[in-house]
């Protein structure tokens, strides 16, 4: 039994996505989120910027006593999670780029990837895309803009709809029946996708859902569960200052 909080990350906002789902699959657990903000988007940074970025943050949450981190941030986990897990004695958990269940239930053999770039240059996704490109053709873009729209709250205005329809438009007409969403934010695009892509048979995959039961399994493995009955607290930090903070935790709010 451990009562401390399990400590989330992202560069931002996106990461919201998964702690709703830490929130719904560990229910009995204390959340501290720590969303950087002040150097977001992460995507086109060269690598050693983002490792000190991440760095910051996990001290951060390691001064505050958390038993676990989820890097619930594709490209902080592409970039630093090995790097993570032989500085510090605690578990992290890290975002997998959902190609295999993509690749293994496709039907029309072609997959559509959105990440971010350093995602794509992380060696998780190119062993992923080795280990399945062979059986389905996988085509990757990049989320231009996406990250900005999903921070500035912009989700439903006709750019956001203009700058998801420019990029999985060409995989719907290549032929894509699955959509793996590989950088966290990206679920909060999930109702413009929709709209992008109606018509048309396609599956949108989230890596959310699983990398929470990943975690949960990781908390029984170690007996590190929240005593059974606890109550959960919910706590924001951001290296943006105090207000960026207040956001993360309204946005969470209406996220439930
Ligand atoms: N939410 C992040 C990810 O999953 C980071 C996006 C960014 O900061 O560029 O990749």
């Amino acid at each position: 039994m451990n009562n401390s909080a399990i400590g989330v990350f992202d560069s931002g906002m996106g990461g919201l996505s998964v702690w709703r789902e830490l929130r719904r699959e560990l229910p009995e657990e204390s959340l501290i989120y720590y969303g950087d903000g002040k150097n977001c988007p992460y995507g086109n940074r060269p690598a050693g910027e983002i490792v000190a970025f991440v760095e910051e943050a996990v001290e951060a949450l390691v001064a505050r006593g958390v038993k676990m981190i989820v890097v619930a941030c594709n490209t902080a986990t592409a970039v630093a999670i090995d790097i993570l897990r032989s500085r510090y004695q605690i578990p992290f958990v890290g975002m997998e780029p959902a190609v295999k269940p993509a690749a293994l239930s496709s039907k029309s053999g072609v997959i559509g990837v959105l990440a971010t770039k350093a995602s794509f240059g992380g060696a998780l996704y190119l062993a992923s895309e080795a280990r399945y490109g062979e059986r389905v053709k996988i085509i990757r873009a990049v989320g231009d803009g996406f990250v900005e729209i999903v921070e500035s709250g912009a989700e439903h205005t006709p750019e956001a709809v203009e700058a998801v329809r420019s990029v999985v438009r060409p995989m719907i007409e290549a032929g894509a029946d699955r959509i793996v969403l590989g950088c966290t934010h990206y679920p909060f695009l999930a109702d413009v996708i929709c709209e992008v892509v109606e018509g048309s048979d396609v599956q949108i995959i989230d890596p959310a859902p699983a990398v929470a039961r990943r975690a949960a399994w990781l908390l029984d493995e170690y007996d590190q569960r929240a005593e059974s009955g606890s109550v959960p607290r919910y706590e924001f930090m951001s290296a943006a200052g105090e207000e960026y903070a207040r956001h993360l935790a309204e946005r969470a709010d209406r996220l439930m």
